[in-house]
């Protein structure tokens, strides 16, 4: 059971960090059925299966078979370290993004707490608890990307994971406690963090491996592989139960829509404003 559910967490990748994996998440993910392995194109939970059909396909410029390849540059005698000098535009971006998903990965560290508690199912609370514990470590695995460009630690505002979290945030507060909508939605809510950190791993690491800082991008591939898995996790808690019972839950429950009310109210204002606005010109 251990032995297949790992291999289901890491379809299609075989690189050092997935091998690297804690075994806490190992047993974590024991038990999650293997029967839509590869069987489907889309997740019903919003992103694609890492399943054996996508064996080599690229995506974008994260394809894990590129990237298991390039990135085991130290195993293939790739030996030269570039030299990071922070001066070019392209050494300055890099820094740049590292500071912008430093920052995220702290953010994500304060939502996932709120997540997990607010989750209906087990199932879905315990993924959350092991990539907060996962988060952490990404956060430590940045820092030392930091330490390898000689560089200081420091995030910068990302004013995309600010919103992603405000929504997972309303999504808690229009949702009934307690329902199997609640947990399908938040998969959707935390697939869209994961999405971001996925485009800005992937990014990164091949940015890193351009400019030949093979150490960073050893790095940031562990951490990688890692936010690939929890998507992967993630849709099939969703297509596996939660989905399904959801749908089931019909209108028994009621969408409350008044937390983001405020926000609706507020558009509607805008609108009113801007008839206004016009009724003059109409005149
Ligand atoms: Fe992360
Ligand atoms: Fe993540």
């Amino acid at each position: 059971m251990k032995q297949s559910t790992t291999s289901n967490a890491t379809r299609g990748r075989k690189s050092a960090a997935t091998s690297n994996s804690p075994s806490k998440n190992q047993h974590k993910t024991g038990g999650r059925p293997t029967s839509t392995s590869g069987s489907r194109p889309t997740g019903a939970g919003g992103s694609r299966q890492t399943g054996a059909g996508e064996k080599g396909s690229p995506r974008g410029n994260t394809s894990s078979s590129d990237r298991s390849r390039k990135t085991s540059a130290a195993e293939k005698g790739a030996s030269h370290q570039g030299s990071f000098e922070g001066e070019s535009h392209l050494e300055k971006f890099f820094l740049d993004q590292l500071q912008d998903i430093y920052y995220a990965e702290q953010k994500i560290l304060q939502s996932l707490p709120k997540m997990q508690e607010a989750a209906t199912t087990e199932e879905l609370k315990d993924a959350f608890e092991d990539h907060l514990h996962q988060t952490q470590r990404h956060v430590k695995r940045l820092e030392k990307v930091f330490e390898t460009l000689g560089k200081r630690a420091e995030g910068k505002k990302c004013e995309a994971i600010e919103g992603i979290s405000r929504e997972a945030e309303s999504i808690i507060s229009e949702t009934e406690e307690g329902t199997l909508t609640r947990d399908a939605a938040l998969i959707i809510a935390a697939q869209k963090v994961e999405h971001y950190e996925i485009a800005t791993y992937g990014g990164l690491v091949q940015l890193a491996i351009t400019m030949q800082l093979h150490d960073a991008a050893d790095l940031l591939d562990k951490t990688l592989v890692e936010e690939e898995d929890t998507d992967a996790r993630l849709t099939e808690i969703a297509e596996n139960e939660i989905n399904l019972r959801a749908e089931h839950e019909g209108n028994q429950y009621s969408w409350n829509q008044g937390a983001s009310g405020e926000e609706r109210e507020g558009a509607g204002e805008e609108e009113e404003e801007d008839v206004d606005e016009e009724s003059p010109a109409t005149r």
